[in-house]
């Protein structure tokens, strides 16, 4: 047996994308089975827990970066699904390893490009092909009206966003702005961002929350979100995942958002996922709105739901922003694989 063989499958399971890099999940090894669990890592804790929207999109990612390397291996992946709310979240038992470990291309180049894209329109046959066609979960907005309101939509979260002291303070705790805490190798490095000039100098200045409270009083969120989809208006495609809101289906729509990232990255097409609608609109359901957006948030979810033609019980989990890069990013750094993986089996 290939001692090697489930550290280096770990490996590109941690690879998968999350929220800010907050990297929160754990692989476990017991010798005969792989064990997929919550790992709690940030200081802003509270904002992602382990039932958290975002925590499941990240657990289909892993699942889905594994399932690549398991079938290039040759490897079967029936995965034990765990029981709602419970841990772990899935288990795979690997009776049989292969000599030899092969990576997958697609996890090792798939990433975050969070800088301008050409507006190079992408080929119909290549977005048929990739099958981001109208299957109603993976849909590919390209048409100027409809991305034009999906982007007010994506503004208007934008906006309740910038007022949320929760999400101010997990996103100035995930930042990185030293080599010494780059080097950590989770959260965003500062250079990853893409920022204007003078970007670094306002987001310090931001990062003070009862300063950032004062500045929304004359209305500095309308104009943190107008620049916030700069970006995202001028992009060809937006990609849009859908599906079911349970702990299964929401798993599943991280590992299709996962696939057709893969997908696009394999062929020179860059990807930037934009959360913040459906972190609204679950925020709203959980209560946890900053005050005053209720109706706001109502209206957009309205919106979106005839804009998408989401069935009841069917809900956006991710857009993305598609297109052409014009330049390569900064990738982000992965935690060190004994923070990620823990082998049990050979103790
Ligand atoms: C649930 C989830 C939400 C995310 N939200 C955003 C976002 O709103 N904006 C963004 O630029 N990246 C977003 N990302 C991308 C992550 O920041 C990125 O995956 C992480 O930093 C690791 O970098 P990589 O994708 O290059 O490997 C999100 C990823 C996930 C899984």
């Amino acid at each position: 047996m290939n001692a090697n063989f489930i550290p280096q499958l770990a490996r590109i399971g941690a690879l998968a994308p999350s929220a800010d890099n907050s990297q929160p999940v754990r692989l476990r090894w017991n010798g005969q089975e792989l064990s997929l669990h919550y790992a709690e890592r940030h200081a802003g804790g509270g904002v992602f827990d382990a039932d958290s929207h975002a925590t499941l999109m990240a657990v289909g990612a892993v699942l889905e970066n594994l399932d690549m390397a398991l079938a290039a291996n040759g490897v079967a992946a029936d995965w034990r699904m765990g029981q709602d709310g419970g841990q772990p979240y899935a288990t795979l038992a690997l009776p049989r390893l292969p000599a030899r470990f092969s990576a997958p291309d697609g996890p090792l180049l798939r990433h975050t490009n969070r800088l301008a894209f050409r507006a190079t329109p992408l080929p119909a046959d290549l977005v048929s092909q990739l099958g981001l066609g109208d299957d109603g979960a993976l849909r590919l907005l390209v048409e100027r009206g409809q991305r034009k309101r999906l982007v007010r939509l994506v503004r208007l979260c934008s906006e309740a966003r910038f007022c949320n002291h929760a999400l101010h303070d997990w996103l100035f705790d995930s930042l990185r702005h030293t080599p010494q805490q780059v080097a950590r190798g989770d959260g965003l490095d500062v250079d990853s961002l893409g920022l204007p000039p003078g970007g670094r100098q306002m987001l310090r200045f931001i990062s003070h929350w009862p300063r950032m409270a004062m500045l929304n009083r004359v209305g500095a969120y309308k104009l943190l979100a107008l620049s916030e989809v700069k970006l995202i208006a001028a992009a060809p495609g937006l990609l849009c995942v859908s599906g079911g809101g349970d702990r299964a289906s929401i798993i599943d729509a991280g590992r299709r958002m996962t696939r057709a990232w893969t997908a696009l990255n394999l062929q020179g097409i860059a990807a930037q996922p934009y959360y913040v609608v459906t972190d609204q609109l679950n925020r709203r359901r959980d209560g946890t709105l900053a005050a005053g957006f209720d109706g706001k948030m109502a209206a957009v979810e309205r919106e979106l739901a005839e804009l998408l033609g989401l069935d009841r019980g069917s809900m956006l989990h991710m857009v993305l922003r598609v297109g052409y890069p014009a330049d390569p990013p900064l990738r982000s750094r992965r935690l060190p694989l004994e923070a990620v993986f823990e082998d049990a089996g050979a103790a």
